[in-house]
């Protein structure tokens, strides 16, 4: 059942173009407006996200402050859709040696130039809440990864119980295309998303600091043989 059916959702608030204006804006202060804040979630990804064995996909990298997080070993590909941020994680890539490294290009993160099943590993720190359609974000983020590898996500989850609340609805209306994100995110998006795709299965689901303002959610596409199980089961099985 949705946690959050009551939030109201308007689609038309944010698209690309306000994206793409709100983040050149964003660019020159985005470091220091946004380093600390959203630290513990970059760490926690980059952590996680260091553990798999393969190819990473950085989505929405911006100006890449996570990116000297994934360990040393690891294969990063970053993509964004303004140029401005890029060209920031760029500058930091050879300020920081960033060896790991190995690609940052601009791409919409629901139309991506990578073949099905490209990355043991894909993430997206803090976008999900910036993109017009998150599903149709997430199912690409589905088709990019490989069986058995993980979508990791840090963003806000709207809570009932969030003293935050009143001000994410304030704020949904009256700024978001200018903030360049949706404020108010209910968790249903994810859940509903999860619910709706066999292949995928939540594995974590954690509050983060700073005052569990931020959620990191692990998601894994199924090796096909446990998917085809997992399609085959009946629900009650299935959620037991
Ligand atoms: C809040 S910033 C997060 C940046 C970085 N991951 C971090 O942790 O600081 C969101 C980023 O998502 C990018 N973005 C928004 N919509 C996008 C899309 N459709 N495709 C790719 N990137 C997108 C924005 O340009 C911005 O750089």
């Amino acid at each position: 059942m949705s946690e959050a059916t009551d939030y109201s959702r308007d689609t038309d608030s944010l698209d690309n173009c306000d994206v793409e204006a709100a983040y050149a804006r964003w660019a020159p202060i985005y470091d220091l407006t946004f380093s600390a804040v959203f630290r513990p979630g970059r760490r926690a990804l980059a952590a996680a996200a260091s553990k798999a064995d393969g190819p990473i996909l950085d989505v929405g990298v911006g100006t890449g402050l996570e990116l000297p997080m994934f360990e040393p070993h690891t294969q990063v590909y970053g993509v964004d859709l303004s140029e401005h941020m890029l060209r920031r994680a760029a500058q930091r890539v050879t300020r920081e040696g960033l060896g790991h490294v190995a690609g940052l290009s601009k791409m919409d993160a629901t139309r991506m130039a990578f073949a099905d099943a490209s990355f043991a590993c894909v993430c997206a720190p803090y976008v999900l809440t910036v993109v017009p359609e998150p599903e149709a974000m997430l199912d690409e983020l589905a088709r990019v990864v490989r069986p058995g590898g993980e979508i990791i996500l840090v963003n806000h989850v709207s809570r009932k119980d969030d003293p935050l609340a009143v001000l994410d609805t304030w704020l949904d209306r009256h700024v978001a295309p200018r903030l360049g994100w949706r404020p108010q995110f209910p968790w249903s998006i994810i859940g509903d998303w999860i619910d709706g795709r066999p292949e995928m299965q939540l594995v974590e689901r954690r509050l983060l600091a700073p005052f569990g303002l931020f959620t990191i959610t692990r998601i894994q596409r199924l090796p096909i043989v446990q998917a085809e199980s997992r399609e085959a089961a009946p629900q009650e099985m299935e959620y037991a």
